[in-house]
């Protein structure tokens, strides 16, 4: 798990972001960016660079390896830090708060600015990223920073169809993004996976849930990951997130990805459900959806 950086961010000088953003640069080249190259990367002495790495180690920022050379590596630390502070820097976020949820992708917080929002951490390639430091011989180099590419792409990613489909479809709206990290409003609501629904409500919510399906569809998304843990339920109805696995709909496998969504949903709700489930064919949804025909059940 990586640790939430929010409240070091204030004993944290603008030097300390030159050197982090240094090391950020110098891994676009290789994993472990050479002491001597620091100067150049982050713009600082040669001292203040040595006085600015101790204080950025001391709190797991930044790793340190000696190979043939001393080299040093951003940690997922590091790289929120440069996040969150750009976020504040450009006024995005005011407050942090407390974590709203801890997925194996992803860490998700509270934030505030003039209303509560929600900061996305994406933490894909995290896994891999673990393993490969068990087990690397250290002269490797290319892979080792996939880690950083891989999660910046997922939140540019995301917060690219959330922008194309918002407020079309019911999504949270984005509201920023910077490297790995996503804000967006903060959803209120309960999961979907611990909604006890009325029998009354059911048809109406697998309705809605369908009806945003169609929405993202026409939008030119299936989101490729529907569960009822992506999907929060309130008073105003359905929101559907955690978009990052989407694919376009002229994706060669769209439409299977479709037809996995509405299964996905169906076998929930029969599931939880089974007396109250309305008689429907997934394909038949599916079908619909696709065709840009879907309405209603009846
Ligand atoms: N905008 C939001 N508002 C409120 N809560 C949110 C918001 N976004 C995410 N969350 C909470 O954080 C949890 C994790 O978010 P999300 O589903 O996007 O990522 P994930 O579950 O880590 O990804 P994966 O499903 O691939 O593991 C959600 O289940 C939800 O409880
Ligand atoms: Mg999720």
């Amino acid at each position: 798990m990586v640790r939430n950086v929010a409240s070091l961010l204030p004993e944290l000088e603008d030097q300390d972001f030159y050197l982090l953003s240094g090391i950020e640069q110098g891994m676009r080249f290789s994993e472990w960016v050479q002491r001597e190259k620091l100067p150049k990367f982050s713009g600082l002495t040669p001292e203040e660079v040595e006085y600015r790495l101790e204080r950025c180690l001391k709190r797991g920022f930044v790793e340190k390896k000696t190979i043939q050379y001393e080299g040093y590596t951003l940690q997922f630390e590091g790289y929120d830090v440069l996040a969150l502070h750009a976020l504040v820097e450009r006024d995005t976020i005011s407050e942090f708060g407390a974590p709203l949820g801890v997925g194996k992708e992803s860490d998700v917080y509270e934030v505030r600015s003039y209303k509560p929002l929600a900061l996305k951490y994406h933490r894909e390639g995290y896994t891999n990223f673990r393993e490969i430091h068990k087990e690397r011989d250290y002269t490797a180099d290319r892979d080792h920073v996939s880690w950083m590419y891989t999660a910046r792409k997922a939140a540019e990613r995301e917060y690219e169809i959330l922008e194309g489909m918002y407020p079309d479809v019911s999504v949270p709206r984005p509201i920023d993004q910077n490297r790995h990290a996503i804000v967006m409003e903060k959803v209120d609501g309960v999961e979907l996976s611990r909604t006890k629904l009325e029998e009354s409500q059911v048809t109406g919510v697998i309705e809605l849930l369908f009806s945003e399906i169609a929405g993202a569809y026409e939008a030119g998304y299936v989101h490729a990951d529907m569960s009822e843990y992506n999907v929060f339920v309130n008073e105003e109805g359905v929101t559907v997130f955690d978009w990052p696995q989407a694919v376009p709909t002229d994706h060669e496998n769209a439409t299977e990805f479709l037809r996995r969504d509405v299964k996905n949903v169906v076998g929930y709700f029969r599931r939880k459900y089974p007396q109250v489930v309305p008689e429907l064919e997934v394909d038949d949804v599916a079908a619909s959806i696709a065709e840009g025909t879907f309405d209603s059940l009846d």
